[in-house]
């Protein structure tokens, strides 16, 4: 049985810039407040015009670039997004046409903050099954689309950004641990613009086409989950937590992030934090941190590392691989 590797990376995030002291003039909060609560100091916006295709597009052209392969080799592409450009066609389908990707088949991956490992599980069992080479993962969310900048519990923690790793066959992917758990659906959603609550004057007048969060809810799963995710994902790799060089979380809040690294044991010089400058970015994120990594020297060749991930669903995942570049 053939076994999947990483073998490229890239990732793009729009130029403009939200920063708290932007947010301050928008709603009734401060810098202080959001630095000590979330650890977040700037996001990226996309201009208006710009959609989540877009940044998929640019981040596996980087990708691709990084490997020196045309995009018409690969087999696969998965968007992992809760941004598509439209309900249908797939963002896969517009990302695919976009690169000229003409050997490929995808589909778009729907896991909110979980998205990107989901899709990286998806993809190396895409390799491991056989019949797929090469399989683009990109993970790419137009936060800013769906975010209330009237509501200051949500609109500072959120920014656009996008992320792609290519799997090859290779000796990388060691484990998996991913959940669903619908039970938590309530505690953070957009109510409107799907077969439940299709889009009228009415949800547009009550923002309901909005992320909406409970806060509190969220935090405290995430908190627990992350945890219990990577442990197992560990376990299942038989590795220890010791053995993890670099711990790469999804990035939703600084205090997440330090409670995660500190039950697993990992000192701060083992964990990535790129959250002051992006906010949370859904699906982006864990690319995003994945390039930090590899360019502040913390990741190399033949190190373990752990994605791990909690988001809206509830879902929760994580992956050990072998890091081959
Ligand atoms: O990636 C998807 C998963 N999402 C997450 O993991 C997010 C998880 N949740 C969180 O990160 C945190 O719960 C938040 C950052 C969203 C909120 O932080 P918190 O420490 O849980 O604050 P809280 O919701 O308990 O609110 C504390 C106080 C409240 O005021 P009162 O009721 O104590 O008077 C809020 O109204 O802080 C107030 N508050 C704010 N104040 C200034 C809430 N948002 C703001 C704000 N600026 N932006």
């Amino acid at each position: 049985m053939h076994n999947a590797q990483i073998t490229a990376f890239g990732c793009y995030v729009p130029p403009g810039l939200l920063t708290n002291q932007d947010l301050e003039k928008l709603v009734e909060t401060t810098d202080e407040w959001i630095l000590t609560r979330t650890g977040i100091h700037t996001r990226h916006l996309a201009d208006p015009a710009v959609a989540t295709s877009d940044l998929a597009v640019e981040a596996a052209r980087a990708c691709l670039a990084q490997k020196g392969m045309e995009a018409k080799d690969l087999d696969a592409i998965l968007i992992c997004t809760v941004t598509p450009d439209m309900f249908f066609p797939s963002t896969a389908c517009l990302v695919q046409d976009r690169l000229g990707a003409s050997g490929a088949w995808g589909f778009d991956i729907s896991a909110a903050c979980s998205g990107f490992v989901y899709g990286l599980t998806v993809g190396a069992n895409l390799i491991r099954g056989g019949m797929h080479e090469r399989v683009l993962v990109i993970g790419a969310d137009t936060m800013s689309r769906i975010i209330d900048y009237t509501d200051r519990t949500t609109c500072i923690l959120f920014g656009d950004g996008a992320g792609a790793f290519l799997l090859e066959r290779g000796e990388g992917f060691l484990s998996f641990h991913n959940e669903i758990d619908g039970s938590g659906g309530e505690a953070l959603k957009m109510p409107a613009g799907g077969s439940r609550m299709p889009s009228s004057r009415e949800t547009v007048e009550q923002r309901l086409h909005y992320v909406k969060q409970e806060g509190q809810t969220v935090f405290k799963y995430a908190v627990r989950k992350m945890e219990e995710a990577a442990l197992a994902a560990i376990a299942k790799a038989g590795l220890r937590p010791e053995d993890i060089k670099v711990l790469i979380p999804h990035q939703a809040n600084m205090r997440i992030i330090q409670a995660t690294a500190e039950r697993l044991g990992l000192g701060p010089e083992r964990v990535i934090i790129n959250i002051d400058r992006f906010g949370n970015t859904t699906a982006g994120t864990i690319p995003l941190a994945t390039r930090d990594a590899v360019e502040q020297g913390k990741l190399k060749r033949g190190d373990f590392v752990l994605f791990v991930t909690v988001g809206a669903g509830f879902t929760v995942g994580a992956n050990v691989w072998r890091w081959t570049i």
